[in-house]
């Protein structure tokens, strides 16, 4: 970075983040470095519930707790009846994917890159439910095809289409709003996986036009582990969409045989629920926010970019991130290196980094012919140097 306002204001980044003190944390598609006001908001809390009890912290806490709602529901261009608060992006998936009553011969249409997870809950699905599960092509530059989309989902039988936005296994940024339109058109209800977007790049859902989005608290966004969301649109709502294990956060119990469920995405919710977390995502909302998500993505671009730049110099370097612009997940494989091994390497330098094996991304990397790869993910905390040291570390390994 060479101007002085920018200087400034990473040094402030940096004096917001303590764990930038003890780390170069690349690892932001992982868990990122949370702010200090993230922690703070959350030992408080944590502090109040020991002090007073836990249920009465809640009630102390409720506009705080309304105030979360809204600062996700900001995030995402929502409203924070549309914002369900659930353990973690998967758990999100999954209460969206059970308000579906799939039988046997349904379709589900999905991408090759959708996360290693959802690619297995759809194998479960086939198994137990007998539905089908359909892979859209690729575009020749990477990413999915949306006119392969929408051939698929033209099947009549076809209930559920399914967008990993960005993958967990490379710096791909799949074409979302371009599905979105193809479903729209075609009425077919749309789930977007913005796990690893969120806190990274802007996200409007309207733009997305998408019955449900999930995401996590703690990756770009910067928030507490083991904390989530999911967006349901007013469409899915209207339709009455509710999870198939609906609890009594989600339902009231009417009579004997009736239940009601709850405005909103509520019904989407547990019952018991991590309020300090609750809260955390709250402040890691706001905190991004006021960041602003354009100008600090640009700059996580930028250094994964100069990664990039760095690890296509070296000998025996596989750069696997593809699409027209990759976004802040770096992934690289190392001929005749086991990603692994350079993960323990890095990390006595006080470098995280992570591996990604080929059955994370079995049908993306099977193509890519990568058995491990090295994934570094900066975020606009980092510093050029950090960046420079990582290259220099893998380069002398
Ligand atoms: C692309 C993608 N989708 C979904 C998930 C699942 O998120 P969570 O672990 O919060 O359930 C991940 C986690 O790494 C991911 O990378």
């Amino acid at each position: 970075m060479s101007n002085p306002a920018g200087e400034a204001q990473l040094a402030r980044w940096r004096a917001d983040t303590p764990g930038t003190a003890h780390r170069n944390h690349l690892n932001n598609a992982g868990a990122a470095l949370m702010p200090g006001v993230v922690l703070d908001t959350m030992t408080a809390h944590l502090q109040l519930e020991a002090e007073i009890g836990g249920y009465e912290a809640a009630d102390a806490k409720q506009s705080e707790v309304a105030q979360a709602y809204g600062d996700v529901a900001a995030l995402i261009n929502a409203q924070p009846h549309n914002v369900a608060l659930v353990a973690n992006a998967t758990a999100g998936f999954i209460q969206a994917l059970s308000a579906f009553d799939f039988e046997p011969g349904d379709v589900i249409v999905t991408t090759r890159c959708d996360y290693t997870s959802y690619q297995i809950t759809y194998l479960a699905l086939a198994k137990r439910l007998g539905v089908v599960i359909r892979h859209a092509e690729d575009l020749p530059e990477g990413g999915v095809d949306p006119e392969s989309v929408r051939t698929l989902a033209s099947d009549p039988r076809c209930r559920l289409v399914h967008v990993s936005w960005v993958p967990t296994n490379s710096g791909l940024v799949q074409d979302a709003e371009g599905v979105g339109a193809v479903c729209e058109e075609l009425g077919v209800p749309y789930l977007v996986d913005a796990c690893q977007v969120v806190g990274q790049f802007p996200i409007d859902v309207s733009r997305l036009r998408c019955d449900y989005l999930s995401a996590t608290a703690r990756k770009f966004l910067r928030g507490p582990r083991g904390m989530g969301f999911l967006y349901a649109s007013d469409r899915a709502l209207a339709r009455g969409d509710h999870p198939l294990f609906v609890d009594m956060r989600g339902a009231r119990w009417t009579s004997q045989h009736e239940y009601t469920i709850a405005e909103g995405a509520r019904r989407f919710e547990d019952w018991e629920f991590p309020y300090a977390l609750v809260l955390g995502l709250g402040a890691a909302a706001r905190y991004a926010a006021e960041q602003g998500i354009h100008a600090t993505g640009r700059r996580a671009f930028a250094l994964a970019n100069r990664l990039r730049e760095g690890l296509l110099s070296m000998d025996g370097v596989r750069v696997l991130d593809r699409g027209s612009e990759p976004c802040a997940i770096v992934t690289a494989a190392f001929a005749g290196r086991d990603a692994t091994q350079l993960v323990a390497l890095m990390a006595k330098r006080g470098i995280n980094v992570v591996s990604s094996l080929r059955w994370y991304g079995l049908l993306d990397f099977g193509e890519k012919q990568v058995d491990s790869a090295l994934r570094l993910s900066p975020h606009y905390y980092n510093t050029e140097a950090e960046v420079d040291a990582a290259l220099e570390a893998l380069g002398s390994s």
